[in-house]
């Protein structure tokens, strides 16, 4: 299985990750000592909300019920729920740690 980059746009410097697509974008932040805050891990509560500012992710047959509207047209996802498709960039979570 080929994996795929996560880089993250909001660390200075730069920062990257491997997501090999068995686990979700959240496990390979949160394995990776990033700050993410998480609750449902199922896409429902909308907590981990995460700017997705290039690449594409898969759902694939979860649906991001956590996301309204809005949100997905501002660029937001789910990454509790979503495995990388492409490589990805990613802005900084919505809801940060304390
Ligand atoms: S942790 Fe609830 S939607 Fe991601």
């Amino acid at each position: 299985m080929q994996k795929k980059r996560i880089s993250l746009s909001f660390l200075d410097p730069d920062q990257w990750f491997l997501n090999d697509q068995r686990e979700t974008v959240l496990d390979t932040l949160v394995k990776n000592g990033i700050p993410i805050k998480q609750a449902c891990i199922n896409g429902v509560c909308g907590v981990c909300l995460t700017p997705l500012l290039s690449g594409e992710i898969d759902y694939a047959e979860r649906q991001p019920r956590g996301l309204n509207e809005k949100e997905k047209e501002s660029g937001y996802f789910l990454p509790c729920i979503s495995t990388c498709k492409t490589d990805i960039c990613i802005g900084k979570p919505k809801v940060t740690l304390r």
